[in-house]
């Protein structure tokens, strides 16, 4: 499909939308299980919804509204909720209790424990996601083996020791995509449990959970904003491998049917695997074409879900990609925010989507492509601040320090 570059932005408008239902394992039905398990939880509470009226109000929108994942179980990002779910889903599997009925807690039962105990998880991950993982095998007294890729984060590598004592983290010489090829090499010759967020051919049931795992803060989402008797008009994700992205939308396009929002995704602009594949628009996942370093670590990603590419090329309406200084601007204008708004933290791959929001509806060289989206005085627009600072010294880099300016 047609690219476009406006400013530093690119875009490309989906020309063959469906306008169908969204995937069977991404209705209410078969998300409840995952909704049930999170909020049986005892730390379990639903994120804040922050509604950003004086930055909407400047930006000609009814309701700027950011869900501020960084409050999720103490984790300081949403990935957790997957990680959890699905490390559920696979224990009540070898232990054969139906997940549907079961609560976390009752897996920490003597009868459970000891079989629990044994078993061991594994993933590869550029930090949030390994995090999730580790945490949720922890609160079972599980080991974890944490695999992250060149050039991550030596905090974030410690963060992910600190939710579980018998966590081993490793970061290795290679890509993302390579590491998470030997992480699943060492699951099978360990006969460690492999709890990756992305899927290839054979290996789809577990990402399947961990992506329903994530569409608890979208249902979180749905109620706050009926709340406030909104309903979101676009709804601006960001992807690495476009596993929360594909769970959002389907989710959405179930929930919200024919009403259903316009849907956004955002990537950087030098790992977007899935803008390259809707641009070779043959239908099949494609690699990222240019595969360079960006500070949005969470989105590092080369190579598309197989399970959500389908649900990202059906269901999105716009695919963009922007370099890293659209996510610094959304970092500092959540966290200095106008008037009496409600200060976010939101980390790099957190806070692309609103910074992104922000220029499309606020500068005027992104008039038409506002006036495309249909930006105006009716519409809602929610994004997701997927993780806080969890680079806390490139967060004050950005903040602070005024890193990353655009021109
Ligand atoms: C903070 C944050 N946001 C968004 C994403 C993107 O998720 P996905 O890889 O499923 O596209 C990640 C992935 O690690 C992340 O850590």
């Amino acid at each position: 499909m047609k690219e476009r570059k406006i400013g530093m932005i690119s875009v490309i408008r989906n020309e063959h939308i469906s306008s169908g239902k969204g995937p069977e394992f991404l209705s209410e039905q078969a998300t409840a299980a995952a909704h049930r398990i999170h909020k049986g939880l005892a730390i379990y509470q639903p994120t804040p919804l922050v509604k950003l009226d004086a930055m909407g109000k400047r930006l000609g929108i009814k309701a700027f509204l950011v869900k501020d994942e960084s409050k999720r179980f103490g984790l300081n990002a949403f990935k957790g909720l997957g990680g959890l779910y699905a490390l559920t889903c696979v224990i009540c599997r070898k232990l054969e209790l139906d997940v549907r009925r079961i609560s976390f807690k009752e897996l920490e039962k003597s009868e459970y424990q000891a079989m629990i105990r044994r078993m061991v998880f594994v993933t590869a991950t550029d930090g949030n996601h390994g995090k999730g993982v580790s945490w949720a095998a922890g609160l079972l007294g599980c080991e974890a083996h944490i695999f992250m890729p060149k050039g991550s984060s030596p905090m974030r590598a410690q963060a992910i020791r600190d939710v579980n004592p018998k966590a081993e983290v490793r970061i290795m010489e290679t890509s993302y995509d390579d590491t998470v090829r030997y992480a699943a090499k060492m699951s099978e010759e360990q006969g460690w449990y492999l709890v990756q967020d992305t899927s290839w051919e054979g290996y789809e049931e577990i990402p399947a959970w961990i992506i329903q795992g994530y569409t608890t803060m979208v249902q979180e989402a749905c109620q706050q904003m009926e709340k406030w008797q909104l309903a979101p008009t676009h709804v601006f994700v960001q992807a690495g491998v476009g596993a929360m992205a594909g769970g959002v939308a389907g989710y959405l396009a179930n929930v919200y049917k024919g009403s259903r929002p316009k849907i956004g995704i955002v990537e950087p602009e030098n790992m977007a695997c899935i803008y390259q594949s809707a641009k070779v628009d043959d239908g099949a996942p494609h690699e990222a074409a240019d595969q360079k370093p960006t500070i949005m670590a969470g989105l590092n990603c080369g190579e598309p879900c197989t399970i959500t590419w389908p649900i990202l090329r059906d269901f999105a309406d716009w695919y963009f990609k922007c370099p890293d200084e659209v996510s610094a601007y959304g970092m500092r204008l959540l966290a200095a925010p106008e008037d009496n708004d409600k200060k976010v933290v939101s980390g790099e791959s957190g806070a692309v989507t609103a910074g992104l929001v922000a220029m499309l509806a606020g500068k005027q060289e992104y008039r038409d492509l506002k006036q495309e989206l249909g930006f105006d005085e009716d519409s809602v627009v929610l994004c997701f601040s997927t993780e806080g600072d969890t680079d806390p010294e490139h967060y004050r880099e950005i903040i602070y320090e005024g890193g990353l300016q655009y021109e």
